[in-house]
């Protein structure tokens, strides 16, 4: 359609089909009959059949024939017959599903999180979906929040890259809605929602303007530069008011600030939880703030279709501001094509052809593969470390996760457990007799109770089941010449409404690693979370410890790949694990201060704690591989640098190992005196590096203006001349450095 015939459309609507097309309700409501449906649920909400039938869009429904059927048949009944959207949480892949965020990050190379958007919108669109809330681009820095794992991690740099790839990825490179295969992308939650007090979720957020501007909002900028077609808001307060009613966050600063074009999409029921925030007296106040604020679609409840027309008959809200936000949606169905073609991508047999074909699952096992983190390989006397596994050695693959097909993430709605590749499936594939199997422990103990989307989840496990799982880990690991110890969180414990006050692994697996220690201490750690966990114990007994996070369909194959050298691991941590919880939260670019106390120094007037280290167990960037590498030191191709100038940094890296390897050259850059306080360090480039034994190479990064200006707190970008530091490394810790002046 033309903007002409838009504009045509809208001026004939009627009040309420205009306030209806801001509804947005869940799909469930739409699988029924229209009857049953308007005098139950429909009708607590205040809502009448005439609403349904004139919804904008739904969500949380997807299927070809069920959309289509639903599409046939609502459009039929709307008075215009204009289609509805359909939307939904795919997060890290539709079916074949890609490790979680939080991995992905991992990889420190935004193309796996590119091809698994890429790969999840082809799957989502021939099953009938136009739109996806993904990609989360908020700044996590608090582990204790569960929706750490739904991020990449505690770098806004990182998370810049991150976000633009997967907008990229879903809604291709051209941004064109109408090509076949694409889904338009939703970045979420703005604002700031990562910035929860104590790590606990839907908590308030309390961020001066400066660390809102310079930290959290690169990354939504970055998806809007990327051309993102909706923005979601947060759940939490920004200087005291909902992000959902906040004129100045949604109307200043995303709208005119951040350049922001597309559909404002409110979070699950945020317009009516203003109410209980206690900024809005009820649902019709709650519509007219969130109208006014500039949020165009009403996720899940009925202040915008209940009262927005009684508003503007009143006189308290302007039918302008109605038309805007209706225009905005239908401009958006619009560039879907949704006008000519109601059913998109919707096809029943391209459903066969492409959801998990083998082609996706060879990109989510090769994207998993480099998503592993490394932690800890230690040699023994004679040099040898336990991985990658030794040909012809008798393995015993123990613990919960051995055969767990719950390798998904909380956030995988859309995928199921069965098509999961289990470690035991791929073990057996790959080393036959080698190696055996124990479960040796449930996932967690009889006294925890996990509440999750599907209700809570409790393990109960008898006295005696327990003494003969671990009877029979312990005789199988005391016969083997090595145990890989598969051992994790459930991924129930991370997530959306999951934060947790301690960091740990449940304890009767610490139960179970005590136990096979004592029997046999050749040990590979290989850890499934959902964020970063205290590793204090793990670390300081097994000899090695793979963090895999929750790696998606193709997990055990993957972790098999690493485990035996196929792939090599490659990973780096997207966040600081810490030494402790009570470290939380914690990230590498942080302040100085007046009294730093770096690496423990014993004195009293230092910024420190008496009962534990400053620093991380192991820090932000930091990953191992199965070979070694050494850096030269930095090298500058000038010591002083124009306003508009750029100076060259570079390193030699070479594998001085006997196997292949890749090792990621990290760029960080330290402002060493400026008009407000600047980080010890902030990460400003990144360069994998794949080398032979023995072969090395020189690693260049331009550094502009661009890595240097900060934002002040009026949001302007400022650029103050000085010394500037610059690190290149391994990981966040290098004190490989060279210094510059900016003139
Ligand atoms: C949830 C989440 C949001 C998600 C939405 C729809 O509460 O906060 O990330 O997209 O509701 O499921």
């Amino acid at each position: 359609m033309r903007q002409s015939e838009l504009e045509a459309l809208l001026k004939d609507m009627s009040l309420q089909e205009k306030a209806d097309q801001l509804l947005q309700l869940n799909g469930t409501f739409y699988t029924g009959e229209l009857d049953e449906i308007a005098t139950g649920p429909i009708m607590e909400m205040g809502l009448k059949s005439e609403d349904i039938c004139q919804a904008g869009s739904i969500l949380g429904t997807y299927g070809a024939e069920r959309l289509k059927e639903i599409q046939k048949k609502y459009m039929e009944k709307q008075p215009h017959h204009i289609p509805m959207l359909f939307m939904m949480d795919v997060i890290h892949g539709m079916k074949t599903i890609f490790p979680m965020p939080l991995a992905m990050g991992a990889a420190f190379d935004p193309s796996v999180a590119y091809t698994a958007a890429e790969i999840a919108a082809k799957e989502a669109s021939v099953s009938g979906l136009h739109v996806t809330f993904s990609p989360m681009a908020d700044l996590v820095r608090d582990a204790r929040w569960g929706r750490v794992m739904e991020s990449t991690g505690e770098d806004a740099y990182m998370n810049s890259l991150y976000t633009a790839a997967q907008v990229k990825g879903f809604q291709g490179d051209s941004g064109n809605l109408r090509e076949k295969y694409k889904v338009a992308s939703c970045v979420k939650h703005f604002a700031a929602y990562g910035g929860a007090e104590a790590g606990r979720d839907y908590n308030t957020v309390e961020l001066s303007e400066q660390t809102l501007r310079e930290y959290y909002l690169r990354s939504y900028q970055a998806g809007i530069d990327a051309g993102v077609a909706l923005v979601m808001t947060s759940f939490n307060t920004v200087n005291g008011v909902p992000a959902s009613v906040n004129t100045w966050l949604m109307r200043e600063v995303l709208r005119k600030e951040m350049g922001f074009e597309g559909v404002l999409i409110s979070d699950y029921a945020a317009i009516e939880e203003t109410i209980c925030h206690g900024v809005s007296e009820d649902k019709a106040d709650a519509a007219e703030k969130a109208l006014k604020a500039g949020v165009d679609i009403d996720m899940m409840t009925s202040c915008y279709s209940g009262h927005l027309a009684g508003l503007i008959r009143g006189g308290k809200l302007e039918e302008g501001i109605l038309d805007e936000a209706v225009m905005r949606v239908l401009q958006l169905k619009n560039k879907l094509g949704l006008f000519e073609n109601p059913y998109k991508d919707a096809d029943p047999e391209e459903e066969k052809r492409w959801i998990l074909c083998e082609e996706h699952r060879k990109a989510a096992r090769d994207a998993a593969c480099k998503t592993f983190v490394l932690l800890k390989n230690e040699r023994d006397s004679d040099g040898t470390a336990l991985l990658p596994l030794k040909k012809g050695k008798r393995t015993a693959f123990i613990g919960p996760y051995v055969e767990n097909q719950e390798l998904l993430s909380s956030w995988a709605v859309t995928g199921s457990k069965e098509d999961c590749v289990t470690i035991r499936n791929a073990a057996e594939a790959v080393l036959g007799e080698e190696a055996v199997f124990a479960c040796g422990c449930p996932i967690f103990g009889n006294d925890m109770e996990i509440p999750s989307f599907n209700g809570n989840i409790r393990c109960d496990v008898s006295e005696a089941e327990r003494k003969g799982m671990l009877e029979d880990a312990l005789k199988k690991a005391s016969e083997a010449e090595q145990v890989v110890l598969c051992l994790g969180e459930h991924s129930a414990q991370s997530g959306e409404a999951a934060s947790r006050t301690m960091l740990d692994i449940p304890e009767i697996q610490m139960e179970l690693f005590r136990e096979i220690y004592r029997v046999n201490q050749n040990i590979v750690v290989v850890l499934f979370s959902g964020r970063p966990l205290d590793l204090r114990e793990i670390s300081r007994k097994a000899r090695t410890v793979l963090e895999v996070w929750f790696p998606g369909t193709e997990g055990g194959n993957a972790i098999l790949d690493v485990l035996t050298g196929v792939q090599s691991p490659s990973g780096k941590l997207p966040m600081s694990f810490p030494y402790c919880v009570a470290q939380e939260p914690l990230h590498y670019d942080h302040y100085n201060t007046g009294r730093p106390n770096p690496n423990g120094r014993v004195e009293k007037f230092r910024s420190r704690y008496l009962d534990a280290p400053n620093e991380p167990l192991y820090p932000f960037g930091y990953g191992l591989t199965y070979t070694e590498f050494s850096l030269s030191e930095v090298r500058l191709d000038r010591e002083q640098m124009e306003a508009d100038g750029m100076i060259a940094a570079s390193v030699i890296m070479k594998n001085e190992g006997t196997v292949f390897g890749t090792e990621t050259a990290q760029m960080y850059i330290r402002d060493l005196t400026a008009s407000v306080v600047r980080p010890v360090r902030q990460l400003k480039g990144i360069q994998k590096v794949s080398l032979m034994p023995g072969e090395s190479r020189t690693v260049s990064f331009e550094i502009t203006r661009e890595q240097l200006q900060f934002m002040a707190s009026d949001g302007k970008e400022v650029l103050e001349s000085g010394r500037f530091a610059v690190y290149i490394g391994t990981d966040s810790t290098t004190e490989n450095c060279a210094e510059f002046v900016l003139i």
